[in-house]
């Protein structure tokens, strides 16, 4: 039944517990990652993209976190699953899944490098870690993973620190970083949101052959509609916490559904069309104060009184098109 899925989320509650109050950063989030396919998670900052991710990594227990409830199941293999919301954050078990199996590209490369040791002998490490080879072997293949991502003269770059190498160059390190160990999924957290343009679309074609050249099913997180156009197969579109729409990427861009990604679609910037880049009027609410009904209805321009009450039910369209909108509802008003 569950072949071709390698990681289905189902109601996924993720709560931290602030200085002014009690927040869910993901709220009820459900989703399937296909085998060897890219899904994106796209919304507007805080919405809760990040946190889904390091929901699934475990990580968010370590920084205050935790996941109230929800399942995460994940199948290394079509026979095998792994329910990883049961496991502990520190067991031996997450450790090896964390990295080795599901790897993260994080949203800050700065921070996933320890500034006193040079790049390639942080890398060096988490292969000897993993793979136990040799110190000699652990530093040929990050030498070739480093070519392979088009780090200039890496068999001398390989002792630079992190502050040595630019901002594209510590996103393909970071590049490497995640994928030294052939992980079987890969989430790539903005990947490109500290780089210029032309940098941009190379680290995006670098990760989707690395993909395709290792078989990775990939989660790609942004807040940029046009990436999520190139790279995805699957969109889940995500305001305030919770799932708004979810659908193949094909069909998203073709008939977007929920007024907030239609939203999100006209602010693509257009090449060539001139005019303003639309940008959504209003803006986020507080995770501490949100209000009743759906949490899209105070930027709505069609929401009625029931939207303003009542959070809206997840309605299928077309028999795979999933939508959380009243405007969609059978007993519309
Ligand atoms: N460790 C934490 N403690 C308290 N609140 C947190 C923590 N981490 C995240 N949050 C809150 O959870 C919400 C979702 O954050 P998240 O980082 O997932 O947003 P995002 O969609 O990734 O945004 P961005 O596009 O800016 O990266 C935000 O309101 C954020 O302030
Ligand atoms: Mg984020």
């Amino acid at each position: 039944m569950h072949n071709d899925v390698i990681l289905e989320v189902n109601e996924l509650k993720t709560i931290f517990q602030t200085h002014s109050g009690r927040i869910a950063a993901v709220d009820n989030v459900s989703f399937k990652l296909q085998r060897n396919e890219t899904l994106g998670i796209v919304g507007e900052s805080g919405c809760g993209k990040s946190v889904t991710a390091r929901s699934i990594l475990k990580l968010v227990e370590f920084e205050g976190g935790s996941i109230e409830s929800g399942r995460i199941d994940y199948w290394p293999t079509a026979d095998e699953k792994i329910e990883l919301a049961l496991l502990d954050h520190r067991s031996k078990q997450m450790q090896n899944i964390r990295g080795a199996q599901i790897s993260m590209i994080f949203q800050e490369p700065m921070a996933s490098f320890n500034p006193v040791y040079s790049i390639g002998k942080q890398l060096a490490e988490i292969v000897i870690r993993h793979k136990r080879v040799s110190k000699r072997e652990a530093r040929d293949q990050v030498i070739e993973l480093l070519s392979k991502v088009k780090i200039p003269n890496a068999l001398h770059r390989f002792d630079d620190y992190p502050h040595e190498f630019s901002g594209g160059m510590r996103q393909r390190a970071m590049i490497v970083m995640a994928i030294l160990c052939n992980p079987r999924i890969l989430i790539a957290d903005e990947p490109t949101t500290a780089l210029d343009v032309t940098v941009e679309a190379q680290i995006l074609d670098l990760i989707h052959s690395l993909k395709v050249e290792n078989r990775m099913s990939t989660i790609i997180i942004t807040h940029d509609m046009s990436v999520v156009g190139e790279m995805t197969d699957h969109v889940m579109v995500m305001y305030a916490g919770r799932v708004v729409e979810y659908a193949d990427t094909e069909a998203l861009f073709a008939k977007p559904l929920h007024p907030y990604t239609k939203a999100l679609l006209q602010s693509i910037p257009m090449i060539g069309k001139g005019g303003e880049l639309f940008s959504i009027e209003g803006s986020v609410p507080s995770l501490l104060h949100l209000p009743s009904g759906c949490y899209f209805a105070p930027r709505c321009p069609y929401a009625s009184d029931r939207c303003k009450r009542t959070n809206p039910p997840e309605i299928l369209i077309d028999g795979k098109h999933l939508v959380h909108c009243w405007l969609y509802a059978e007993d519309r008003a």
